[in-house]
């Protein structure tokens, strides 16, 4: 098979990606941590699941302060994971199925482990000091300002070898990259021009808003040279090359999606934002949720569907590796867990973008369950768990928000089997793996029509054949409406219509007038239904799609 990206430049839009974290995806060799041999025993699972693309979230040389996202080497790859060799392998045995890899670009920051910080952090007068971003201690020795990492405690440490600080907004580990560096920035788009010409399919950019930051002003995200560092990018690696790339965009805005992904803007071809996620964290942060409620929810993907509608592109996602599974943040887990789980891929499919699918998603897996501190490995959650035990919190409401919002949640090993360990590996895995595995597993479901995987499949092969999915424009019905999600989108005399209900409850839906129709019956996770019209009695976490000629 071709390679999908080989041709057109928007091929992207067609396709579905699925996210890899590779430390818990598959484990081949049985030191309890997943590697590239084990994400090339499972292609065959992807083809057939349907995806054009792989995200692999970092599998580079690395300490593991942050699990890869701290990189000592950006052209090897950790022991643990395999080698050169492995992802050559990898990229071609994908693209033998239809499949691109999509590395992960981790270039905000590197680990303190990285010959240029060690070389760095030797003198000031070294010439890669520069790279980072040093400042000299406030006068009381401290600190140079207030900047708070991301992981808990100041943003800056001091280095005792020159007695400056440099900036790391996330762990120690991990020290900022200094982008106002011109030799620096030419250094990473030799590095990501060496990945493109090993055959990737693109790139997703960790925290990518951050790299315009000025410190000193205390501006992290939306910088003032961040557009102009993207589109330097984009001209020095991306220009000619028909890739995926997509932007890690926490403080994005609807307006700013649109510069980071409009056609003549050169830049990404899309970002992930989270204003659908972080209406629903607390004063507190994630650490403190809020309840979940549609109203606002639908408010927040309806405004970037609308800002996007005819220029740029959205991403569609509802979980990832730093987000609890969507079926326990969005939907039920419990009751109606099959019914909860196929509505929120039945929404998130088929509103406009390329929709993301997070490993496991596709089976329908939960959120963790941990109840102690000492099952968590996420160095986030530690980090903060030391700082508010520190200040006197209380550990049982810490541990009540880490249930809820904890990364680990997404990161427990993949359930493959009923069996040991899930299937994921022979040895000892690095975190638990989640005791529902005996009844939530890949194997049970596969061959099951009924199933949550059999449901992300049919979404998948729907896109490849009904254009009005792809390119249809999106229209939001009863935007107020706190139990129903409802949306049309239109193409060249053809409309589909997606009803959901978002709720444990039945519910009445007295169709608009714009939305009565009869066709056929695209998808469902009921009973199949081939017209909307009049007052339609829907069950508990019911959706469908009716697909008509207008
Ligand atoms: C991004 C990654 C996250 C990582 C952080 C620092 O948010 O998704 O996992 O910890 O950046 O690289």
């Amino acid at each position: 098979m071709p390679r999908p990206y080989r041709d057109d430049p928007d091929w992207w839009k067609d396709a579905t990606v699925y996210q890899i974290y590779p430390r818990s995806f598959r484990d081949c060799d049985g030191d309890g941590v997943g590697d590239i041999p084990g994400i090339v025993s499972k292609l065959d699972y992807l083809a057939d699941l349907g995806i054009g693309v792989i995200w692999l979230s970092p599998v580079y040389a690395s300490p593991m302060e942050d699990n890869g996202y701290d990189i000592s080497d950006y052209r090897d790859i950790a022991p643990e994971f395999g080698t050169l060799a492995d992802i050559d392998r990898l990229i071609a045995e994908a693209e033998k199925r239809g499949i691109g890899i999509v590395m992960d670009l981790v270039v905000n920051h590197t680990s303190d482990r990285h010959a240029w910080f060690e070389a760095a952090r030797s003198s000031r007068d070294d010439p890669k000091r520069d790279y980072y971003v040093w400042r000299d201690p406030a006068p009381d020795g401290g600190p140079p300002n207030g900047l708070r990492s991301y992981f808990g405690g100041p943003a800056w440490k001091r280095d005792e070898v020159t007695g400056q600080y440099y900036l790391h907004l996330f762990a120690a580990g991990q020290p900022d990259l200094n982008w106002q560096n011109p030799v620096l920035r030419a250094e990473i788009h030799a590095m990501m021009n060496w990945w493109l010409d090993r055959g990737i399919a693109g790139f997703r950019m960790d925290v990518i808003d951050l790299i315009g930051k000025d410190p000193d002003r205390e501006i992290l995200n939306n910088g003032p040279r961040l557009h102009d560092y993207i589109r330097e990018m984009h001209r020095e690696t991306l220009a000619g090359r028909n890739v995926l790339t997509v932007g890690e965009t926490w403080e994005a805005t609807p307006e700013m999606g649109l510069l980071f992904s409009g056609r003549d803007r050169h830049e990404l071809s899309m970002v992930f934002q989270f204003r659908h996620v972080t209406s629903f964290w607390g004063e507190a942060g994630k650490w403190d949720p809020k309840p979940f409620d549609l109203v606002t929810f639908k408010r927040a993907l309806d405004d970037w569907q609308r800002a996007l509608a005819s220029d740029g592109w959205n991403s569609l996602f509802l979980s990832n590796h730093d987000l609890p599974r969507a079926v326990s943040k969005y939907g039920d887990d419990t009751r109606y867990w099959r019914e909860s789980a196929t509505l929120l891929a039945t929404v998130n499919h088929l509103m406009r973008g390329t929709p993301y699918v997070y490993q496991g998603e596709e089976i329908g897996m939960t959120n963790a369950g941990f109840t102690e501190i000492g099952q968590y490995r996420d160095v986030e959650t530690l980090g903060l768990y030391a700082e508010r035990m520190a200040a006197g919190d209380d550990p049982a409401g810490f541990l009540r928000g880490a249930a809820a919002n904890g990364r680990d949640n997404a990161r427990t090993p993949v359930q493959w089997t009923a069996g040991p360990n899930a299937g994921f590996t022979t040895g000892t895995p690095w975190i638990g793996v989640n005791a529902n595995h005996v009844a939530i597993n890949a194997e049970a479901q596969i061959g099951d029509d009924a199933s949550v995987l059999a449901h992300y499949r049919k979404l998948i092969a729907l896109r490849k054949t009904h254009p009005v999915i792809v390119d249809g424009d999106y229209r939001p019905f009863l935007e107020d409406d706190p139990q129903l999600f409802v949306f049309a989108r239109n193409l060249a005399g053809t409309q589909l219509v997606v009803v959901a209900n978002f709720s444990g409850e039945p519910a009445a839906f007295e169709t608009p007038s714009e939305l009565e129709i009869a066709g056929e019956c695209l998808i469902s996770n009921h009973v199949p239904r081939d017209a909307v019209s009049g007052t339609m009695r829907l069950a508990p976490w019911e959706a469908f799609a009716v697909l008509a000629s207008t």
